[in-house]
């Protein structure tokens, strides 16, 4: 067979572990993975190989990471997310990620598809890696019998919102019974954002003084989110998940309590799964009390250092099956709209570059997460359970050429005036990480040498799926 590339030398991590292994990428499929390619398997022109040699000697190569989570060019909290599917799709590529997934959402009375167009319109032209959207759900009696025809549309997954009545996307235990039968019989599931909105509210009224705003500032954010707020809000989800047998997928966990609760539904068999986040891992809510607090408002909040390490744990023991990073950045700019009130911060933070930097520093740097496991939570589960694989997620034969090579001992040091990120400050600044890619592969092109993007937009497809869920 002749190759158009092959990937020689490197610790290849496939489905059975790593292998010391060639790759060979004919198309855009990965056609090979054995070992003398170079030797033997390149077809030769005048006595020499014509396909592309990379020299992975001393490099792990991994499947392409999947951010499942993402917000890109999103109106929200009074302004646009930075990131927009160019600058978002290239901080993927560097960070080694070759798939995204953003949410469409529809505002005011629109239909589900006409989020979806608008979101193919915002997308479509820019991307630079393959992406997809979860359709939202925000109006339950107009979305609902949407939802059979956004799943032959190839959207299985959809999402509801347990808070956010003010920018119109709150979703009531109504809605969320109603699309989890309707995901038990479509073979689609439903992403929850759990958090218990009236007893939010009430605590946000009661510390919203100028007193209380002038002494904490920030810290607020976390004083008014007690873990309570998200594991109330997991448990009444998993009991309609449980009564209704639609799968349901908690997005974003952040707190201990929601991995104890995840850990015991699913030892009863009831379908649920969940996914963390890489700031969720590192970050903890002490930060609220700097001089910069405000920037590291996301909704749910960063936790306890006490969360971080049962959401490490949950990770390893298959509690949580993903790491995402719900990337929402916003610049200094837009971030200084809260002039002092915490009810005013447009809550997100970029991630989709240092999502596998984190998670394998971190992770698996710090013996708390194999390279196995790394692989997993970070490419083939969430290939998996949004219905992608094997079409992603791993690196076998006939799967998309989507492959990430990085130094398993090079440490860069995070600055975002260097990064695709487009954000004037990061969260991780001046951390030093092992993980980001040299070379990323986006269905057989190389997108990222020498850890510089390289790649075009639009270069980016849209991937349907038919049924999501199963890990
Ligand atoms: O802070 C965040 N997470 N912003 C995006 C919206 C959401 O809830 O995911
Ligand atoms: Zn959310
Ligand atoms: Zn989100």
């Amino acid at each position: 067979m002749a190759y158009d590339t092959i990937i020689t030398g490197g610790t290849v991590f496939t489905a059975n572990g790593p292998k010391k292994v060639d790759v060979g990428i004919k198309g855009q499929k990965i056609a090979a993975v054995r070992k003398g390619l170079v030797t033997n398997g390149s077809s030769t022109k005048g006595g020499r190989s014509t396909a592309k040699v990379v020299d992975a000697t001393g490099q792990y190569v991994i499947p392409g990471g999947l951010d499942v989570h993402v917000h890109l060019e999103l109106p929200f909290c009074g302004t646009v997310s930075s990131d927009d599917f160019d600058s978002g799709t290239k901080a993927a590529a560097r960070g080694g990620v070759t798939s995204v997934i953003d949410f469409a959402i529809p505002y005011g009375k629109e239909s589900m598809a006409t989020a979806y167009d608008n979101w193919r319109m915002k997308a479509d032209p820019k991307t630079c890696i393959d992406y997809c959207f979860h359709m939202a759900i925000t109006k339950w009696d107009l979305h609902g019998p949407e939802m059979a025809k956004m799943v032959q549309k190839g959207c299985p997954t959809f999402k509801e919102f347990m808070i956010y009545e003010s920018e119109g996307w709150q979703s009531d235990d109504r809605a969320i019974f109603g699309a989890l039968e309707n995901c038990k019989k479509l073979g689609a599931m439903l992403l929850i954002h759990a958090e218990s909105s009236r007893v939010l509210d009430e605590l946000i009224d009661r510390h919203h003084t100028k007193a209380l705003m002038k002494k904490y500032g920030a810290q607020l954010h976390g004083i008014t989110r007690p873990n309570y707020i998200e594991a109330e809000a997991i448990q009444r989800a998993v009991k309609w998940a449980e009564v209704t047998g639609g799968t349901l997928y908690i997005v974003h966990m952040s707190t201990a309590d929601g991995a104890d609760i995840i850990k015991e539904a699913r030892k009863k068999k009831i379908p649920v799964h969940a996914e963390t986040c890489a700031q969720y891992l590192v970050l903890d809510d002490s930060l609220f009390a700097t001089k910069d607090g405000h920037l590291y408002a996301c909704c749910p909040q960063i936790k306890k250092k006490s969360d971080q390490k049962r959401l490490w744990q949950g990770l390893k023991q298959d509690d949580v099956c993903v790491v995402s990073t719900d990337t929402c950045s916003f610049t200094r700019e837009q971030k200084a709209m809260w002039k002092g009130d915490w009810t005013k911060i447009p809550m997100g933070m970029p991630g989709l570059e240092t999502l596998l930097p984190i998670v394998y520093t971190h992770g698996v740097l710090k013996k708390r997460l194999t390279m196995q496991q790394f692989v997993e939570k970070c490419c083939t589960n969430p290939a998996k359970v949004m219905g992608l694989y094997p079409k992603k997620g791993v690196i076998a034969p006939g799967s998309d050429a989507d492959i990430a090579i990085f130094d398993p001992k090079k440490r860069i040091k995070v600055d975002h005036a260097k990064m695709e990120t487009n954000t004037d400050w990061s969260p991780f600044q001046g951390w030093s990480l092992a993980g980001f890619a040299r070379n990323t592969f986006s269905r057989g092109a190389m997108i990222v040498d020498d850890y510089k993007f390289c790649g075009k937009n639009g270069w980016g497809k849209w991937m349907p799926r038919k049924s999501a869920g199963k890990l």
